[in-house]
């Protein structure tokens, strides 16, 4: 069992925002060289309108390609009941819904507002219950709005107040705006109030401080992280948003503090050699030039 979970969402996170078009087999690939790395946690894709994210439109091929392993969890997101609907038929035994923190936003990512959200989210996380199925609930844009601006941690606490009946809540810096003080505001009074079970952190890069804030969330007590590997993504609504944490970057942090992960770091940069050959261009997030300079077979980072 390893001391920090890390759910790898480049498949989803990373690639929705891919301008060339990626292949069902290109993306069985890239699981599998994470899945090879130690990887178990995934989130896979999102069965959203493929008019909205046409990178997403094979969901359901992507569900099939999945190993039947009891240790892996997989996780899709789903914006509404129709994709709800669509990821209980595809076999799917994990789900995220998605409340972003502010009205703007909620209207640009799915048409809805933020109190039709609230309450589709909540009609999910019932339905979710009675199918036997797990629910994370993403709070998305919790440090700050491309749109509206700076998200008050009281917003934030009232809508983790609002899905708490979810298994697990992802707080979200979806923009990448925040920094380890605010992660340490945000996350230290939730874990204090529902447990450290309870919460993810889901962190993007953009202003380099991903790593920074993932160790505000391990000091908050944090124990479950959202990462990609390379560093890929961002979000098609969500101007300005740069790539993920990236994955590799996380495992150096965790390695190097004393946690256990569960991943092998050699394993890993092959996947970001296979994420870069499917999108096409670079990746890699800050420590990737160094580690390649290892010999990561003796070396205990
Ligand atoms: N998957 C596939 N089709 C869907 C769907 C889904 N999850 N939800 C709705 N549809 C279809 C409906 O069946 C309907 O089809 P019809 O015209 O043939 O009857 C049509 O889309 C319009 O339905 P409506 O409920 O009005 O959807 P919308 O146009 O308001 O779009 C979303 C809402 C949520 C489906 C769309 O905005 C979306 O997919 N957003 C995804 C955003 C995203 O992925 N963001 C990044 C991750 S947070
Ligand atoms: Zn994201």
């Amino acid at each position: 069992m390893s001391d920090i979970i890390i759910n790898e969402v480049g498949l989803r996170d990373g690639l929705q925002n891919q301008s060339c078009p990626i292949t069902t087999d290109d993306k069985q690939r890239l699981f599998s060289s994470l899945w090879n790395s130690g990887l178990r946690n995934f989130e896979v894709t999102s069965f959203v309108h493929p008019k909205a994210v046409p990178q997403m439109a094979d969901a359901e091929a992507v569900m099939q390609f999945l190993p039947d392993a009891d240790d892996a969890e997989f996780t899709v997101l789903v914006p509404n009941r129709r994709g709800y609907e669509r990821a209980v038929a595809a076999g799917a035994k994990a789900v995220a819904v998605v409340l972003t923190a502010t009205d703007t936003f909620n209207r640009r990512n799915i048409q809805m507002s933020l109190e039709q959200a609230t309450a589709v989210c909540r009609e999910i996380i019932d339905a979710a219950g009675g199918d036997n199925i797990y629910v994370r609930a993403y709070v998305s844009a919790a440090c700050g709005c491309p749109y509206e601006g700076p998200v008050s941690s009281e917003r934030v606490f009232s809508l983790v107040d609002a899905v708490a009946q979810a298994d697990e809540i992802s707080i979200a810096d979806t923009i990448g705006c925040g920094g380890p003080r605010q992660i340490s505001e945000l996350m230290t009074p939730l874990v204090a109030e529902y447990g450290c079970e309870k919460f993810n952190l889901h962190l993007h890069d953009t202003r380099g401080l991903a790593v920074a804030n993932a160790w505000a969330g391990l000091q908050a007590g944090v124990r479950r992280f959202d990462a990609s590997i390379g560093g890929l993504g961002g979000c098609p609504f969500a101007p300005g948003a740069a790539g993920n944490l990236a994955t590799e970057d996380l495992v150096v942090l965790l390695h190097q503090c004393g946690y256990s992960t569960g991943i092998d770091l050699e394993k890993l940069l092959q996947a970001i050699v296979v994420a870069e050959e499917i999108v096409g261009h670079p990746l890699g997030g800050r420590s990737r030039k160094w580690l390649q300079q290892q010999d990561l077979g003796s070396c205990q980072v």
